[in-house]
C-alpha cells in the first residue's frame, strides 16, 4: 500500500439520487432449507397459524428487509407455478431440476405472497422462462393481480384469496445466459422471449415493472454483447436488468476478497455503459436502471460440488449453507458501500439468500434461528440510509490486489435525510488509518456508530460461534473520542473494519 492519509469530502448539496428502499431486499428460493424449515416450518414453536416460523419473521425484520425475490433463481426456470397452487392435499411433488431435489409443493405463490404481506415485505416474483413462455408467465400475472371475471384471477379467488397482490416488481426468468439453467437460450432467442412475454404480461397489468435477465456475472463470455442484444428488443419495454455477482476469498488472497467492493463498482459501471449504449443508439431519453437481484459472499468456486454433482434428494436438504465470518461481514457491509454509491442507477437489490442458504438467517429444524456476522452490516445499513446518497469523493491510498489490479484502501458512501447523515466507511488495509472527513461549508456531527471487524479464523457452523463472532468484532463506534477541527473531522478506522456513522449535516 502507498502511503498518504484518506480524505473524504462531504457536503450536503453534492448527491447521487435517492436511496430507494428497494435496495434492502433478499431472496427466497425454494432451494435447500430457504423455504422449508427457513421461512416455514409448522409444528415449530414459534409457528404461526399458517406454519411460518414466527422468529425467523422477527429476524427478517429485523434485517430491515424491503423486498423478497421468489421462486428462483435457477429453480424458476423448472417451475410450474399451477401445482404449487390449490388445496395443498392435491398438490403433487416434483423433481426440480435445477437443485435435483423432490419440491413438495406445500409453500407455493399463495402462501408465499400472503407470507410477504403480514410481514409488510414486497414481493418480487420470477417467471419460468426457461421450460415454459409466454402464457405461464401472463397467467401468473393474472393469478396474482387480475380483477375478478377471467380465468386466472377467478383461481385465485376460488383458492382463498379475493384481492389481488398487486405484484410490482417481475423477473423475466433467471440468468438465462448460464449454460447451467434448464433452457438456457442464446441472447437472441432469451431477448425475443423476454420482449414477447413481457409484453404480455405488461398487456394484463400496465403497472409493472419488468426485469431483463443480464449475465450471471462479469466473467461470463458472453458479458457486455449479451446485455446489449437483450436490451436491443426489450429496451421500451423493460424498466431493469438485472445483475448477479458473488465473492468469495479464493486461495487466501485475502486483500483481492476485501477488494471485492471495487469489482463490484466495476460491475455496475460496465452494466451502465451497456444498457446506456443501446439507449444512445436508438436515441432514447429512458435510463435502464439496475436489479441487482442477487449479491453477496458465496464460496462457490471454492466450496460448492456444483448442482449437476449434487444427488437427487428430498425433505429439504441442506445446500449451500456457508457459514460467515466477520471477514466476510466486512465484505458484505463494503458491497453495501458499492450500491449505495450508484445509488441513480441501481434502485433494486437482493442480498442472495434470506435463510440457510447463503443467508444471514440460519436455522436448526425444530432449534433456533440466529444471526450470521453478515446480518450485522445489512440491518444496520437497512436502517440508517435514509434520503438520499451523497456524492462522496475519495482520496485514499491503492492496494495492488492480484484479482482486480489497484483497488482504494478506504471506500465510503453517506446518506442525507431529515433524520441526519450516515456515513459508511470500509477501511480494506491490514493497518488502522486515521481519515479526514472534509466538510467545508457544512457542520459535521457524529452522535453514534457501530464497528465490524474482520477476524482471522475459519468459521464455524451453529449459533455459538456466530454469537462469539458477533461479542468480538461487531459492537458500537466509541464517537465521543473523534477529534473535529474547522471543516475536518477525523475517524480513526480498525484494521479490515467496516464503520457506519450517524449524526448531523448541515450548512454553515
Ligand atoms: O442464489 C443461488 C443461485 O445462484 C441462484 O439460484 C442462481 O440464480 C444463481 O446462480
Amino acid at each position: 500500500m502507498t502511503q498518504s492519509r484518506p480524505r473524504i469530502v462531504l457536503h450536503p448539496d453534492f448527491r447521487v439520487g435517492p436511496v430507494d428502499r428497494r435496495l434492502f431486499g433478499s431472496f427466497v428460493e425454494h432451494l435447500g432449507r430457504a423455504v422449508y424449515t427457513g421461512i416455514h416450518e409448522p409444528g415449530h414453536e414459534t409457528a404461526d397459524e399458517h406454519g411460518f416460523r414466527r422468529d425467523v419473521a422477527d429476524l427478517t425484520r429485523e434485517l430491515g428487509v424491503s423486498v423478497v425475490r421468489y421462486p428462483g433463481g435457477n429453480f424458476v426456470s423448472n417451475y410450474i407455478w399451477e401445482d404449487g397452487v390449490g388445496p395443498v392435499e392435491d398438490r403433487k411433488p416434483f423433481l426440480d431440476l435445477a437443485w435435483r431435489t423432490v419440491e413438495p409443493n406445500v409453500i407455493g405463490t399463495d402462501e408465499f405472497l400472503q407470507w410477504a404481506e403480514r410481514e409488510g415485505i414486497e414481493p418480487m416474483m420470477a417467471v419460468n422462462l426457461g421450460t415454459r413462455g409466454v402464457e405461464a408467465a401472463a397467467a401468473l400475472v393474472e393469478y396474482c393481480n387480475g380483477e375478478a371475471g377471467t380465468r386466472w384471477a377467478d383461481l385465485r379467488i376460488a383458492n382463498g384469496r379475493a384481492e389481488p397482490y398487486k405484484v410490482k416488481l417481475w423477473c423475466l426468468g433467471n440468468e438465462m445466459d448460464g449454460p447451467w439453467q434448464i433452457g438456457h437460450k442464446d441472447a437472441h432467442e432469451y431477448g425475443k422471449l423476454a420482449r414477447n412475454a413481457g409484453h404480455a404480461m405488461k398487456l394484463v397489468d400496465p403497472s409493472i415493472e419488468l426485469v431483463a435477465c443480464g449475465s450471471s456475472s462479469m466473467g461470463m463470455p458472453t458479458f457486455g454483447e449479451w446485455e446489449q442484444t437483450v436490451l436491443s428488443y426489450t429496451y421500451d419495454l423493460v424498466d431493469h436488468i438485472s445483475m448477479h455477482a458473488y465473492y468469495e476469498e479464493l486461495d487466501g488472497d485475502r486483500a483481492s476478497f476485501l477488494g471485492s467492493g471495487t469489482a463490484m463498482d466495476r460491475f455496475i459501471d460496465r452494466v451502465v455503459a451497456s444498457a446506456d449504449a443501446v439507449g444512445a443508439k436508438r436515441r432514447s431519453d429512458k435510463k435502464i436502471t439496475i436489479s441487482f437481484d442477487e449479491w453477496n459472499v458465496w464460496y462457490l468456486q471454492s466450496r460448492f460440488p456444483g448442482e449437476q454433482n449434487l444427488p437427487i434428494q428430498k425433505d429439504a436438504p441442506r445446500i449451500i449453507e456457508d457459514v460467515y465470518s466477520g471477514l466476510d461481514a466486512v465484505v458484505v457491509g463494503d458491497l453495501l458501500v458499492t450500491l449505495l454509491n450508484h445509488a441513480d442507477r441501481v434502485p433494486v437489490a437482493c442480498l442472495a439468500q434470506l435463510v440457510n442458504v447463503i443467508a444471514p438467517i440460519m436455522t436448526e429444524p425444530g432449534g433456533e434461528a440466529w444471526r450470521q456476522p453478515t446480518f450485522h452490516p445489512f440491518a444496520t445499513t437497512a436502517r440508517l440510509a435514509r434520503g438520499e446518497a451523497l456524492d462522496v469523493r475519495v482520496s485514499a491510498p491503492v492496494i495492488t490486489t492480484s484479482a482486480h489490479g489497484d483497488v482504494p484502501a478506504v471506500t465510503a458512501a453517506a446518506t442525507l435525510s431529515d433524520d441526519g447523515v450516515a456515513l459508511f466507511l470500509t477501511n480494506r488495509s491490514a493497518e488502522p488509518v486515521e481519515v479526514e472527513l472534509a466538510h467545508a461549508g457544512a457542520a459535521l456531527a457524529l452522535a453514534e456508530g457501530w464497528v465490524m471487524t474482520a477476524d482471522h479464523e475459519p468459521a464455524v457452523a451453529g449459533p455459538e460461534h456466530a454469537a462469539k463472532v458477533a461479542a468480538a468484532h461487531w459492537g458500537t463506534y466509541d464517537v465521543a473520542g473523534l477529534v473535529s477541527g474547522e471543516g475536518v473531522t477525523t475517524v480513526r478506522l480498525a484494521p479490515e473494519s467496516w464503520t457506519a456513522l450517524t449524526g448531523t449535516l448541515t450548512r454553515a
